[in-house]
């Protein structure tokens, strides 16, 4: 598609919110406004604004002070997929329908020369199939759950963790009043990153991660041996995706409408129900939720977004297309779309902090495995 000389961009945030989102927007459209002279077009909620039609110029009263805040000024939606539309029928019925052919027209509509896509894998794979169809799209990687394998961090993660780790600290005081297992249960999805890291920025006992099968009769065994070292009390962090001893995820609902149509939800009960029963330990359990996903972002992850939101805005205003800002070994760069989303980036088991963690005593929930050590850089 051949547009004007001025650009128009337009800018979108699919999938969950995510802390830095706003930081996203304010620092692309800034770049694109101050390097390129380019018109910025909102599109509203995600992927529904472009099939809908429903986007507007931003204006510069609406990037100004957004920086530290969470959520996103052009709101969200993980029910946008163009191929995978959600349409009302008659009688409150919804038929899944392909209106990708929509989301195309409004581009044309709208004039849009490039569209910055802010979003998990979800984004990333609509993205990719806009790519084929001759739109214009650079992306940014957002996603709290830091799945994403083309980037060594996604901005929201570090907010996430940051949350889990206080809560986990809170929790404490009420684990050593009462002598009792605290469990709780973290977001990440398919992903253990926000438990692993979360979990060992505040000290649990027993880390459960979709990644690494886990063991009944390992926990239990862990949490008495801690009640008779005069400990008195255990954490144990469960990551929402980790998988039941039969293999199975715990699903709190199926939508057929989202993106991705499986819920997780619910393992910490179970975990917990399972240690009281089967230790005789009496045992709490906290769901942290949406907790993870709201309010300010950290300042890690405000100058990573703003760093991705300014590389996005060049490749947009440059034509640059069919890539996103990703971070590699410490520098803000970009990958192809297609690269990024070849591959869900999960805890491999022999992950350094893995290791660390078992080293200081903390359990996944299965026996030992032998520490490997770090190669020194000069060896
Ligand atoms: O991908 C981000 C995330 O917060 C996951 O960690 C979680 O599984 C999911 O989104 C929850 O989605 P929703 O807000 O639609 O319930």
């Amino acid at each position: 598609m051949n547009f004007s000389a001025r650009k128009r961009i337009g800018i979108l945030t699919g999938g969950g919110d995510c802390p830095g989102l706003n930081a996203v927007i304010r620092a692309a459209t800034k770049t694109a406004w101050s390097q390129y002279g380019a018109t910025v077009i909102g599109i509203e909620d995600g992927f529904e604004g472009l099939v809908e039609g429903r986007m507007h110029e931003i204006q510069e009263n609406e990037v100004s002070n957004i920086l530290s805040q969470g959520g996103t000024i052009l709101g969200s939606s993980n029910k946008g997929d163009p191929w995978h539309y959600p349409v009302e029928m008659q009688g409150d019925l919804i038929e899944i329908q392909d209106c990708s052919y929509k989301a195309i027209r409004n581009v044309e509509r709208w004039a849009l020369d490039a569209i910055i896509a802010i979003g998990g894998d979800g984004t990333m794979n609509i993205c990719s199939k806009l790519l084929d169809h001759g739109v214009n799209m650079v992306g940014v990687p957002k996603t709290i759950d830091n799945d994403l394998a083309a980037t060594d961090l996604t901005f929201g993660f570090d907010t996430a963790v940051s949350v889990v780790s206080e809560a986990i600290d809170r929790l404490h005081t009420t684990a050593s009043s009462h002598h009792r297992v605290m469990v709780i249960e973290v977001m990440g999805r398919h992903a253990g990153w926000i438990a692993l890291n979360g979990g060992v920025a505040g000290g649990a006992d027993v880390i459960l991660l979709p990644e690494i099968p886990f063991s009944w009769q390992e926990i239990f065994h862990v949490v008495k041996q801690r009640n008779t070292r005069r400990k008195r009390f255990s954490i144990v962090c469960v990551a929402e995706g980790a998988k039941l001893p039969d293999g199975e995820q715990v699903i709190k609902a199926l939508d057929n409408k989202r993106t991705d149509a499986r819920q997780l939800g619910g393992i910490g009960a179970v975990v917990a129900q399972m240690i009281e029963e089967g230790t005789g330990l009496e045992t709490r359990v906290t769901v942290l939720g949406h907790l993870q996903r709201g309010g300010s972002p950290t300042a890690f992850d405000r100058v990573l977004a703003t760093n991705f939101g300014t590389v996005a805005a060049h490749c947009a205003c440059r034509g640059d297309y069919g890539k996103m800002a990703a971070l590699r070994h410490n520098m803000v760069t970009t990958v192809p779309i297609k690269e990024a989303i070849a591959q869900l980036r999960t805890v491999p088991p022999d992950n350094q902090l893995v290791q660390n963690a078992r080293a200081i005593g903390t359990s996944f929930g299965n026996a030992t495995v032998e520490t490997v050590l770090p190669t020194p850089v000069d060896a």
